[in-house]
């Protein structure tokens, strides 16, 4: 989510990351697991020629289908179930009648909403056979989430996630975008605390047992400057380059960190076509 919107959401509520219990762990882990089936099935359907409208089309369908809500349609007027961000749209592409086409790498964002709690999860997918750069930003993306995530356990800071982000993506000469944020969730969309994927000395939560968030990081292979188009909604890169993003739901044990969302087929990385 954006910065700016995550400092709204904070102000008119609890600044102190909600602390959950078991019930809510079981209901996390039910809501994780039908956003990262539907990430599946969308994830299968990639391939040139098929709209983005056609993707948010199945992520609707199979949410009806399953007793789900997607958090994105209607939210702030965002018309769509999903967002498809598509090479150098950093994040929040809405779908439309476009094909894709061989060569792009697209973002799937999802945020299920499972008896009133909520999954959210994106990964990229190769729309075919995709140029060396592109699959390497996103194999860079995916590790720097799942550094970011290995950093999660009691007594740590948020900033320990963001420094194990920043840190891995800049010494493979990429950028990470900072005008948006991961956050808290659970049974609202946006909560505390507010998740950067890069150090910032001014801001730092310590992690406890029972938290809920997402880490949800945006590379980028040229700079990290982002602008938002006229629809209101699609972030792109300023100077073009390519973007990827990867999230997940996870959330603060006792010992260390519980993912949510991963994939039950083992398709949280793109495949690469035969
Ligand atoms: N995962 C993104 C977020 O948490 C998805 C936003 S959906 C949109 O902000 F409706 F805001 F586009
Ligand atoms: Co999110």
């Amino acid at each position: 989510m954006s910065r700016d919107e995550q400092k709204t959401a904070q102000d008119g509520r609890r600044q102190e990351p909600p602390i959950h219990g078991p019930e809510a762990f079981e209901a996390m882990r039910k809501a994780g697991r039908l956003t990262a089936e539907a990430l599946d099935l969308l994830m299968e359907a990639v391939a040139p020629g098929i709209t983005t409208e056609a993707l948010d089309k199945l992520a609707y369908t199979f949410a009806m289908d399953h007793g789900a809500y997607p958090a994105s349609l209607f939210y702030r007027g965002y018309p769509k179930s999903i967002c498809t961000s598509i090479n150098h749209v950093v994040c929040h592409g809405i779908p439309n009648d476009k094909p894709l086409r061989e060569g792009d790498i697209v973002n799937l964002d999802i945020c299920l909403i499972v008896d009133g709690w909520h999954g959210d999860s994106s990964r990229m997918a190769y729309v075919g056979e995709v140029p060396r750069k592109a699959a390497r930003l996103c194999e860079i993306t995916h590790e720097a989430m799942m550094r970011g995530i290995a950093a999660i356990k009691p007594g740590a800071t948020t900033n320990d996630i963001g420094a194990a982000i920043q840190s891995f993506a800049e010494g493979e000469r990429c950028s990470v975008v900072r005008d948006f944020c991961g956050h808290g969730l659970g049974r609202v969309y946006h909560d505390a605390p507010t998740i950067l994927h890069y150090v910032e000395p001014s801001y730092s939560v310590v992690l406890r047992p029972g938290q809920f968030f997402t880490v949800e990081p945006m590379i980028n292979l040229g700079r990290p400057h982002v602008k938002v188009l006229s629809d209101g909604w699609t972030a792109v890169t300023r100077d073009r380059s390519l973007s990827a993003q990867f999230e997940h739901t996870v959330a603060v044990t006792e010992t260390g960190v519980e993912i949510f969302t991963l994939s039950p087929k083992g398709l949280d990385m793109p495949r690469r076509p035969a």
